[in-house]
């Protein structure tokens, strides 16, 4: 054990909920955030380089290097999505504009390059379609010797999102998500089943609205900004943490649910296009058993559960900070 913070890199399509995550990832002290790539998903590359240095300056983490990743998924066209708002951050008024620039190399590059120099392996946080992570995989698959593990927001066990059986990050690029799965060093699926749980309560929403820190407050902008979230007795302001519940599945591992379990993607063209099918049976089936051809399945720690108030309590603690407090 070590009380060294752990060096993370968050892979994004800032994106309400990325930036979310962001803001999580730089105020907590047992992360060091080394770097941040974008990709298109949420919004345009563009947009989310934008709305990332935006969002890492107003956390206070402005030096933290950010670059700009894949423009389209490796084979199907870029889509537009309006989820999160036209600008990506769900419209937010009075939204400043970054005073930096992203680097001046790719984000394949910054990854390869940040992954390599870090003293320890790094704990990587997809929080996107997964494009820029298969391309460094496939490019550059040395890094691995220096990769702690891959923590990524995508896919369902249950019930999907961008179709009835596929979760958005895994649906937008299914071939980079497969490249993923087979890695080779260990991953969790941080996926729909534990994501939409994680709600802050509206009055909590409220408070950080009201705060006089420009990081706690863009906080409860976004919270209350928060697309589909689920509004548990009726509260409109309620606000799901969405991806930042992946950053604190890295900062605090005990409050998540694991199980080892097979996973693959379905590339097949059709209503299965994008699922992440996971193999719950507690033994083989009929179709292994009659000499069914055995499939290659990657071995993924699927998140199954979460301590929903415990992760609200990590995320209020650390983005609030002393601000908050009395
Ligand atoms: C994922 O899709 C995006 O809308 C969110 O940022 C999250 O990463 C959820 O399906
Ligand atoms: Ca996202």
């Amino acid at each position: 054990m070590t009380d060294q913070p752990i060096p993370v890199i968050i892979d994004c399509d800032t994106g309400v909920d990325d930036a979310l995550a962001l803001l999580l990832a730089v105020r907590h002290p047992g992360l060091d955030l080394r770097a941040v790539t974008c990709v298109a998903g949420n919004t345009g590359v563009d947009g989310v380089v934008r709305n990332t240095l935006t969002v890492l300056e107003v956390a206070g983490a402005g030096d933290v290097p950010v670059a700009r990743g894949a423009e389209r998924p490796l084979i199907e066209a870029a889509r537009s999505s309006t989820v999160h708002g036209v600008d990506g951050m769900g419209d937010i008024d009075g939204l400043p504009a970054p005073t930096r620039t992203a680097a001046d190399v790719d984000a394949v590059t910054l990854l390869r390059r940040e992954i390599l120099a870090s003293p320890r392996p790094v704990t990587l946080i997809p929080t996107a379609p997964l494009t820029n992570i298969a391309l460094l995989l496939r490019t550059h698959p040395e890094v691995t010797r220096n990769i702690e593990r891959i923590v990524f927001m995508g896919g369902a066990v249950a019930v999907g999102n961008a179709t009835p059986v596929a979760e958005f990050n895994v649906w937008h690029d299914p071939e980079a998500a497969a490249i993923l799965l087979t890695a080779g060093v260990p991953i969790t699926m941080y996926g729909l089943d534990v994501f939409q749980r994680v709600v802050v309560p509206g009055a909590d929403v409220r408070r950080l609205r009201a705060s006089a820190e420009p990081g706690a407050r863009l906080a409860g902008e976004l919270l209350a900004h928060r697309p589909s979230a689920p509004e548990p007795d009726g509260d409109e302001l309620a606000g799901g943490l969405g991806d930042a519940g992946a950053v604190c599945a890295v900062a605090d591992p005990a409050g998540l649910t694991t199980r080892l379990l097979p996973v693959e993607v379905s590339l097949a063209p059709g209503p299965t296009r994008g699922q992440t099918i996971v193999d719950r049976r507690p033994r083989p089936g009929e179709s292994e058993l009659h000499g069914g051809t055995t499939r290659e399945q990657a071995l993924v720690d699927v998140a199954l559960d979460v301590d929903v108030k415990r992760y609200v309590q990590l995320y209020l603690e650390t983005v609030e900070g002393a601000w908050a407090r009395p």
